[in-house]
């Protein structure tokens, strides 16, 4: 008899699954998974029968013994899981065009992690997933949470400080994309190199080092900025390049999410013209999600269609079976995940979440320590931390006064009566999955 192997992913109707499933059978030797749980709630039985079906064809041609579970039912799901994984998204892709569009339609940058738009995914994320947490302390209070909703370091650091859940990863793609095709600039392969990223998710900075030990990053710099056209490692940002003096004088690689801090008249620029000519990214990503069912439908097949890559997430749950296989079997993979920063950084707080490189053991996440950033990056990067923690106060407790002060804070939001009417309106747009804000 085998021993079981169970894996419950919540938000499981999601259009990424096949990923996470392609990434499970081809980890199958060192990974072996028995039970997958696909949990969706009733919106999305839809879109989870057609994935589940796809997800199961997938299995069977693999022909490895795991079974495929679809359910509404998140209790019977999680009983004695080993990992738990959170792909939800609550309000679904119609709550992120208000994201995006009433913070466009007052002049600011409309964008799903960052600005208004991620405030209030933050919001209306964090309360779900304290909840599932709660679920885990009774039904599997060994197994480990694997995050990758966005905004996925908010959402991590809500659950190490309000869930008191310790065994919790935060993941994103970004770190993964970027050490895949910065190697490929620098012409080596990726086990030669060494990335050392920290920050927070969507706003970390990395050095490269090779194996001889030279650090590459400054080289690196000046291949990706230094001609003008740096191509952008995310389907969902366009390409844009930062101004050369500035990231060379950093000597780091920023993410590419910095555009939108680093460059936000341009940034805002091109989201109004989008806006006004054909809608906004999640009104694209609208289109290109029913694309992807329709290929899901089709009884014959049985793999990933690589129409999947025009989403921004592509590499997102392969990163997370590389997460699990390596706390499964303390495999210690080099990988940059969400963590506790436990004076990782040691201008941030000890009991915040940050994005690091880490070592990932049968512990969990082991961060590779990095000290004080320089004034250039630390100004930012504190303020958006203090950002944060009002965002997931303000989520947690619903009051109306910390989450203006959120607001005012973020430097993708201007201050005063405009801050307050977005606010608002958002507020008022989302108010059914916003119940501690309408209690
Ligand atoms: C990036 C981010 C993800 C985000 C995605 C959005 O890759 O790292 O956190 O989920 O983009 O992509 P989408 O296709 O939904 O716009």
């Amino acid at each position: 008899m085998k021993k079981k192997l169970k894996i419950v992913t919540i938000g499981g109707g999601s259009s990424y699954t096949p990923e996470l499933v392609e990434g499970f059978i081809k980890r199958y030797d060192e990974f072996p998974l028995t039970e997958l749980w696909l949990v969706d709630i009733e919106a999305g039985l839809e879109k989870l029968n057609i994935v589940g079906e796809m997800a199961k064809r997938m299995v069977k041609k693999a022909g490895i013994e795991c079974e495929v579970h679809l359910t509404l039912d998140r209790e019977e799901a999680l009983k004695d899981a080993d990992f738990v994984t959170t792909q939800l998204r609550v309000g679904l892709l119609d709550a992120r065009i208000l994201d995006e569009r009433i913070p466009l339609s007052h002049g600011l940058i409309g964008q799903e992690t960052n600005g208004a738009g991620g405030i209030f995914k933050a919001l209306r994320t964090i309360p779900v997933i304290l909840d599932i947490v709660e679920d885990m302390k009774r039904l599997c209070p060994d197994a480990w949470l694997i995050n990758f909703t966005n905004p996925a370091g908010m959402v991590t650091e809500a659950v190490l400080r309000y869930g008191n859940w310790n065994k919790v990863v935060g993941l994103c793609n970004i770190p993964v994309n970027a050490v895949v095709e910065e190697s490929k600039i620098l012409g080596e392969e990726t086990k030669n190199l060494f990335f050392h990223f920290a920050g927070i998710n969507h706003l970390h900075w990395h050095t490269v080092t090779d194996a001889a030990g030279n650090n590459r990053t400054d080289e690196l710099i000046e291949k990706m900025y230094g001609s003008g056209d740096a191509k952008s490692i995310v389907a969902n940002i366009k390409d844009n390049d930062l101004i050369f003096e500035q990231v060379e004088n950093l000597h780091m690689v920023p993410c590419p999410y910095h555009n939108y801090y680093y460059y936000t008249d341009k940034m805002l620029a091109e989201e109004l013209e989008d806006f006004k000519n054909h809608g906004t990214r999640a009104e694209r990503v609208k289109v290109i999600e029913k694309e992807l069912f329709e290929l899901y439908k089709d009884p014959k097949l049985d793999y990933k269609p690589k129409q999947l890559a025009e989403r921004g997430g592509a590499r997102y749950s392969d990163a997370a079976c590389e997460t699990i296989t390596s706390i499964y079997n303390d495999k210690h993979t080099i990988m940059t995940v969400s963590t506790k920063n436990n004076g990782t950084i040691t201008d941030l707080p000890e009991d915040s979440a940050v994005e690091v490189t880490c070592m990932l053991t049968g512990q969990g996440p082991i961060p590779y320590n990095f000290g004080k950033f320089e004034a250039k990056e630390r100004g930012l990067l504190q303020l958006m931390k203090a950002m944060e923690e009002l965002t997931i106060e303000a989520a947690v407790s619903g009051d109306r006064g910390t989450l203006l002060q959120a607001f005012t804070m973020n430097p993708l939001i201007t201050s005063g009566d405009v801050a307050k009417t977005v606010m608002e309106e958002l507020l008022e747009a989302h108010k059914e999955h916003l119940p501690n804000f309408f209690r």
